[in-house]
């Protein structure tokens, strides 16, 4: 009796040390099957626990054999591996780097299991890579190299076939000098195609202004425009406007669809006849300047509405540019959030890998009315709830975005969680949260309760929780 309470006292101790060693524990049998796997390894090679339980091996890693696995080397020759280096591709392609240790350990005077014990070297590497780089670059600095400050396109992120059509339109029209109208919603890019066509065009080296028309009274923008002369009204002095500062270079009029309509009728004199006159001044004044123009409303529309006179649209509308909204290319989503990601990471500081597939799912099915904007206002926010982990889970959104993961709760819309891109274990996974959720919610986040309710052990539910990264309110 005392000898079983001892054991289970031994158990407990190892089970806590396993749990909160700051390494990745894989343990296995003698025949090669997984008996304990902790979450840190888990993190490591980006599986689940629940996946490795119980799995031989070679089943979990079929790119293994038995010469190849130091788990089974171990256990085949009952000689341990001390600090072998590993650096291998994890489920989130992220490269990993470890320094592992091996050893077998004895079940029976025939059978040998082994544990395998690693520690995670990623960080340090990728420091002393930097170094190197940061080296090579001190070295190699070129004095006269000119940085370009604004978005080119390689800034630009997306691989759906339209959106890709946009782009190379967008890249042709960049060589020539001819007014651009660029559409698309809120925090689509109009800014980045505009600034990525300057930086590609022969203008490059000229300046690229931006000016917002929907920010300033028309009273202003005008002098803001073509400039002013002394006295022609109180107060004004003698300054040129931004056609004249953006001369041989580009002026981008964001917005043009919220200009007065008279401005829009000065605006269009300007384009046709190549010169422009200060406010109060006398003396017409050439400019070079190539006009790229944004409007948030369907050009149509905003001419049906009055908002944009018809010749001025005919002026402007040379090339035109329809940035799709993200809702119809939802196939960028993954790519941008990984690019954003890697953005914040080195802004924040943080090593953030990915995204857990509850969210994957909730971005996928979400309508982004504040388009790209938004989803990299929503990861920034995220990753700076980021403490630990390594994937962004639906617990560091914030409450807005909460409505996003809770909004079919009335009942599972089975049609909506299966989709092309999600496999029937995502698909799976993303229930089972909704579930948990529910039960928790109705139970007041009472554990034992919500866990009866579910028809599952306590323990089973809290691992779950964990697992999931649920919030617990209250
Ligand atoms: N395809 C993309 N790849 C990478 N970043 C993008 C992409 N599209 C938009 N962004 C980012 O989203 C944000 C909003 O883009 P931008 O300012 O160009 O939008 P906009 O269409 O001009 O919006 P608004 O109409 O509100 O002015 C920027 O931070 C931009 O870098
Ligand atoms: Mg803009």
């Amino acid at each position: 009796m005392v000898k079983l309470a001892l054991n289970m006292l031994y158990v407990s101790i190892l089970e806590t040390i396993i749990e909160n060693i700051d390494a990745g524990v894989h343990v296995v049998n003698s025949e090669g099957k997984t008996i304990f796997y902790n979450e840190i390894m888990g993190e490591l090679e980006g599986l689940d626990i629940d996946e490795v339980m119980g799995k031989n091996i070679l089943e979990i890693f079929p790119s293994l054999c038995e010469d190849t696995s130091t788990l089974l080397t171990v256990m085949k020759y009952r000689k341990p591996i001390y600090n072998k280096n590993q650096s291998y591709l994890n489920n989130y392609g992220k490269q990993i780097n470890t320094i592992n240790s091996t050893i077998p350990f004895r079940i029976s005077p025939e059978k040998y299991g082994a544990v395998e014990i690693a520690k995670d070297i990623t960080k340090v590497k990728e420091l002393s890579e930097k170094v190197h780089i940061l080296q090579q670059e001190l070295i190699t600095q070129d004095p006269e190299k000119e940085n370009v400050k604004g978005y080119t396109f390689k800034s630009i992120i997306g691989e759906d076939d339209e959106f890709l059509n946009m782009i190379s339109y967008a890249k042709t029209a960049s060589k020539s000098s001819s007014t651009v109208l660029l559409y698309g919603e809120t925090g689509t890019g109009k800014e980045l195609f505009a600034q990525s066509i300057h930086y590609a065009s022969d203008r490059s080296n000229k300046p690229f202004i931006a000016q917002n028309c929907a920010a300033i009274p028309d009273s202003l923008l005008e002098g803001i425009l073509f400039g002013t002369v002394k006295g022609s009204f109180t107060g004004a002095i003698n300054r040129p406007g931004l056609f004249e500062q953006a001369h041989g270079g580009t002026l981008l009029l964001d917005e043009i669809n919220s200009m007065g309509l008279q401005l829009q009728t000065k605006l269009l004199r300007v384009l046709q006849e190549g010169y422009i006159r200060r406010v109060g001044g006398l003396n017409d004044i050439p400019c070079d300047v190539r006009i790229i123009a944004t409007t948030n409303e369907k050009p149509e529309k905003a001419i049906e509405l009055g908002l944009l006179r018809k010749d001025l649209y005919y002026r402007i509308n040379v090339i035109n540019i329809r940035i799709p909204p993200l809702r119809d290319r939802k196939t960028d989503i993954a790519l941008l959030s990984e690019h954003f990601i890697k953005k914040f990471n080195t802004i924040l500081r943080k090593d953030v890998w990915g995204i857990s597939n509850e969210v994957k799912n909730a971005f996928f099915h979400y309508d982004w009315p504040g388009n790209v904007r938004e989803l990299e206002n929503q990861i920034e926010s995220a990753m700076n709830m980021v403490t630990k982990d390594h994937i962004l889970k639906a617990n560091h959104f914030s409450n807005n975005m909460k409505g996003l993961f809770e909004g079919k709760k009335a009942g599972i819309d089975y049609k909506l969680v299966i989709h092309d891109s999600v496999t029937l274990n995502e698909a799976l996974e993303s229930i089972e949260i909704e579930l948990i959720n529910n039960a928790l919610k109705e139970c007041s986040y009472n554990i034992t309760k919500s866990a009866k309710r579910l028809g599952i052990k306590r323990q089973s539910l809290q691992h779950k929780i964990k697992r999931y990264g649920i919030r617990i309110e209250g």
